[in-house]
């Protein structure tokens, strides 16, 4: 039973048997790409906080990603057994304390601390996932916030007509919006609020994010342009939707989708703040929206990165390209070629003899570990059980490609080697 420390950005941890943040992992808290001017993210935050710098919002971009369990988890009234603190899906330093998931954790110290009505957030946050073009254990979330105090007004009326004119004070955008609205008894809204209140507070909360995103994706639409695409969708007005989403410190809930280049993209999670939380951070008598956008897959967009890795790069070609306030289309150096290894292995028995899984994101990490960034992607391939033992069978197909340099048999196949043995000793598996 030994206990050892780590340390992230000057605190110290007791490590325990939740401890499952890898040293590869914490070798990037502290890179702060979304604090680099001149960064994709660091430009994209900037385009957003611009729009809405001077209209009531504190901006927080200083806050460090190791949080508590409470601020993560328990604060927001996540069930005790909803799957985001599993350690499956969480980088846990210890029992108590992790690497946040969202920026969501800081929600009930800004509600505390802000001096203005409202309040953004921007951070890295951490996830335990699969490997692919689109997804890394490290990403950066904007978080925004607004707060109406019932206290502030003197009456009711007085009140609804200060958030309607908070409405009518957003400008109002191109966009081709499909609602919705939402359930009453799937997604209601909150008894503390009145039917009015929801209502408004909500259509704030929309215009609110309907103006981030014009603001995003018509520059988008502009880099692209610019670059010389003549696609079709770039002269199209932007469409999106809101549809109906569950969090447990938001009732109602939504999610926006906008259209972009043939599909529906998932972009960010909203809804009227539950009474819980603001009684937790001193609102008791207020009510208040949040929101939070996923920065990377945008940022992709925006400046056609074709690869999530290509962020973390610390190649010249790569960091020279981008200069702050500028949104520009990535120019790729070159596409180095990639090799692939299968890891095929049937799965271990427990004591009653039942097959155990593995978990796609514990295989993930080892793979993720061993290779750094030069695993691209890693998939399940194939999967069967075997007609007379009834032994399970998987195939896993690991692609190792760099985006900065040509890489050597020698060099993956020690790496895949080790991913193997690994695979072997800590989970029982047996190698085919
Ligand atoms: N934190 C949520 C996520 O990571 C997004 C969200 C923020 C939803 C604030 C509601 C309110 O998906």
């Amino acid at each position: 039973n030994e206990q050892s420390t780590l340390e992230v950005l000057g605190t110290k941890y007791k490590t325990d048997e939740w401890t499952n943040a890898t040293p590869r992992i914490l070798s990037l808290v502290g890179r702060d790409l979304h604090k680099n001017p001149n960064h994709p993210i660091g430009i994209l935050r900037s385009l957003i906080e611009n729009r809405f710098n001077g209209h009531g919002y504190t901006m927080y971009g200083d806050l460090k990603p190791n949080v508590t369990v409470h601020e993560n988890f328990d604060v927001l009234g996540f069930p005790e057994d909803h799957v985001g603190r599993s350690k499956s899906d969480t980088y846990y330093l210890n029992k108590k304390n992790l690497l946040r998931t969202h920026t969501s954790a800081h929600e009930n110290e800004c509600f505390l601390t802000c001096k203005t009505p409202g309040y953004f957030i921007c951070g890295d946050v951490y996830r335990r996932d699969e490997i692919d073009r689109t997804h890394y254990p490290v990403f950066h979330q904007m978080e925004g916030a607004r707060v109406w105090k019932r206290d502030d007004y003197k009456n009711e009326e007085e009140l609804l007509a200060k958030i309607q004119a908070d409405i009518d004070a957003i400008p109002k955008t191109d966009l081709i919006v499909e609602d919705v609205g939402y359930d009453p008894i799937e997604n209601p809204k909150q008894d503390f609020m009145t039917e009015r209140e929801a209502d408004l507070v909500s259509q704030h909360l929309k215009r609110t994010i309907e103006v981030l995103v014009d603001v995003v994706f018509n520059e988008a639409k502009k880099a692209a342009k610019l670059s010389g695409s003549t696609e079709e969708y770039l002269n199209e007005p932007l469409k999106i939707r809101w549809v109906e989403a569950y969090f447990p410190w938001t009732a109602p809930s939504w999610e926006i989708e906008v259209w972009w280049k043939g599909e529906w993209l998932e972009c960010c999670g909203c809804g009227d703040v539950r009474k819980l939380v603001l009684d937790n951070s001193k609102l008791d008598n207020s009510i208040a929206w949040a929101f939070g956008i996923g920065l990377d897959r945008i940022a992709m967009l925006l400046f056609g990165i074709p690869d999530i890795r290509l962020f973390w790069s610390t190649d010249k070609r790569f960091i020279q390209q981008f200069k702050q306030n500028q949104i520009s289309i990535f120019k790729p150096y070159s596409k180095y070629p990639g090799t692939v290894r299968d890891i095929s292995f049937w799965l271990p028995k427990d004591e009653e003899g039942k097959f155990l899984k593995l978990h796609e994101n514990d295989l993930m990490e080892i793979v993720r570990e061993n290779a750094g960034d030069l695993v691209e992607s890693v998939k399940l391939v194939d999967e069967f059980s075997h007609p007379k033992t009834g032994k399970h069978s998987q195939t896993y197909r690991v692609n190792y490609q760099s985006m900065d340099r040509n890489i050597t048999n020698d060099e993956i196949n020690s790496m895949n080697d080790k991913t193997r043995d690994e695979l072997v000793s800590k989970y029982g598996i047996q190698l085919r």
